[in-house]
């Protein structure tokens, strides 16, 4: 017995022991949830946000609660002044007892790039306003993964805010609902100030399945209703990945929560859109999906295994430049890595899942750091990924220091397209020895 207590005492002091980024940093708690009341006539819109429908095309979201609205959206460059209009489709869904309002879809375009446009939902409410991309570089990306609807989240929005960005791109874990549907449109009206000035490109987390067996054993009914994707314009027949191009970037939205083995459709979606990228159009590839393939936080330890084992040589051979991840709530950044090794060739990781939500942060890792990992800190914040040029971009994390934002952890990054020892990409001798047991 004594032998066991001093096992347990020695695991805990010194194996798992909390991560301190420095001796004076004193990391905030928890903050509690913010429920975003409706507060609008039942015609005029709600959760208003917008989302990139490939090249000068924007989709517009909202949700009323009367069903007699009618979905057309009208823009123009000017305040007030609606030269064009155009009319979408609806849908709306049941869980259990809950009954959605009606939620509309309308993309409108063709847009110019770089151009401030307003609009306005049904003919009614508020006015409204994003600015499109740009059509050359630079470009900025803003990353927040795991987002919720804390006063944290309201933290990290207002940061993400406080700097000029062009898309938003969210890593998975949305609302944090989980299955109680009026957090869903709480989140949406949360976010509409932000996600309706600038388009928001996510993709699914755990949080958004929201399965219940028998009844709903597909499930993600509301992140399908609420957050559609341009999943068709990239060739997938799923919502839950696709792929879309802005100004020289192709990113790459993987579903964690879709099948993802050799002989599924996302593999072969993945396969197939790895394969079109042109490198002379697009030099810089990013990927998102939710559970991380290298991650040192004792979260969530070995969840995204086997889909790195499936996947990750397709994405090395390809020479993509970044993996974000989500889930783990705190930030880490690895080296350029392949099949758990660093590899000047393989894809940054960076594990972006502490955006806010209501399940805190995790605050405990793997003891020594793994050589592979560069920085690692429980935090919650906001990433920045902003691209100069064909060949350099600069990544930065944004911790939410109290109420401030502070620029923690940065990078630069050269996109692989331009190394020329690594491009164009040369088989990885494990596929050739893969290759070659096939053809045995
Ligand atoms: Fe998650």
């Amino acid at each position: 017995m004594p032998k066991l207590l001093f096992l347990f005492f020695f695991f805990f002091l010194f194996l798992v022991r909390p991560y301190h980024a420095s001796a004076d940093f004193i990391r905030q708690p928890s903050r509690p949830l913010v429920f975003t009341p409706h507060n609008r006539p039942d015609s005029h819109p709600q959760q208003v946000h917008v989302s990139l429908v490939g090249n000068n095309y924007m989709k517009v979201s909202w949700v009323t609660a009367g069903s007699g609205v009618s979905s057309t959206v009208e823009y123009g460059k000017i305040p007030g002044k609606y030269e064009s209009s155009a009319t979408g489709e609806h849908t709306s869904y049941r869980y259990f007892m809950y009954s959605s309002g009606k939620i509309h879809h309308v993309t409108i375009g063709p847009l110019a790039p770089a151009t401030m446009y307003y609009y306005r939902c049904g003919g009614a409410g508020p006015e409204f306003n994003f600015r499109t991309p740009h059509a050359t570089f630079p470009i900025e990306f803003a990353v927040a993964g795991d987002l919720g609807q804390t006063e944290w989240t309201s933290s990290t929005l207002e940061h993400i805010n406080a700097s000029d960005y062009d898309i938003l791109l969210l890593p998975g874990d949305l609302s944090y609902a989980d299955a109680q549907q009026p957090l869903w449109d709480s989140f949406g009206r949360l976010v509409e100030p932000y996600a309706s000035r600038r388009p928001w490109m996510v993709t699914e987390g755990n949080h958004e399945q929201e399965i219940f067996p028998l009844i709903y054993p597909k499930g993600f009914k509301a992140y399908n209703s609420r957050w559609p994707m341009p999943y068709k314009e990239s060739g997938s027949e799923s919502n839950l990945y696709y792929s879309f191009d802005a100004v020289g970037t192709h990113v790459i939205m993987l579903g964690s929560y879709a099948d993802f083995n050799t002989d599924s459709n996302q593999y072969k979606w993945l396969a197939n859109d790895l394969a079109k990228i042109d490198r002379s159009r697009t030099p810089w590839v990013v990927v998102l999906l939710h559970a991380p393939w290298y991650n040192s936080n004792l979260a969530h330890q070995g969840e995204g295994e086997s889909m790195r084992i499936a996947m990750e040589e397709m994405l090395y051979n390809s020479r993509v430049d970044v993996v974000f991840a989500g889930h783990v709530h705190a930030y880490e950044r690895f080296t350029r890595v392949y099949d758990n090794n660093a590899d000047p060739c393989g894809p940054i990781h960076i594990t972006i899942g502490d955006g806010g939500n209501r399940e805190g942060l995790a605050m405990l890792y793997k003891e020594p750091t793994p050589s592979i990992s560069l920085y690692r800190e429980a935090s919650f914040g906001h990433g920045r990924l902003r691209i100069l040029n064909n060949t350099h971009a600069h990544w930065s994390w944004n911790r939410n220091d109290d109420s401030v934002s502070v620029v923690a952890d940065g990078i630069w990054l050269e996109s692989l397209s331009s190394s020329s020892s690594c491009f164009p990409p040369q088989i990885h001798p494990k596929t050739e020895l893969a290759s070659k047991k096939d053809e045995l």
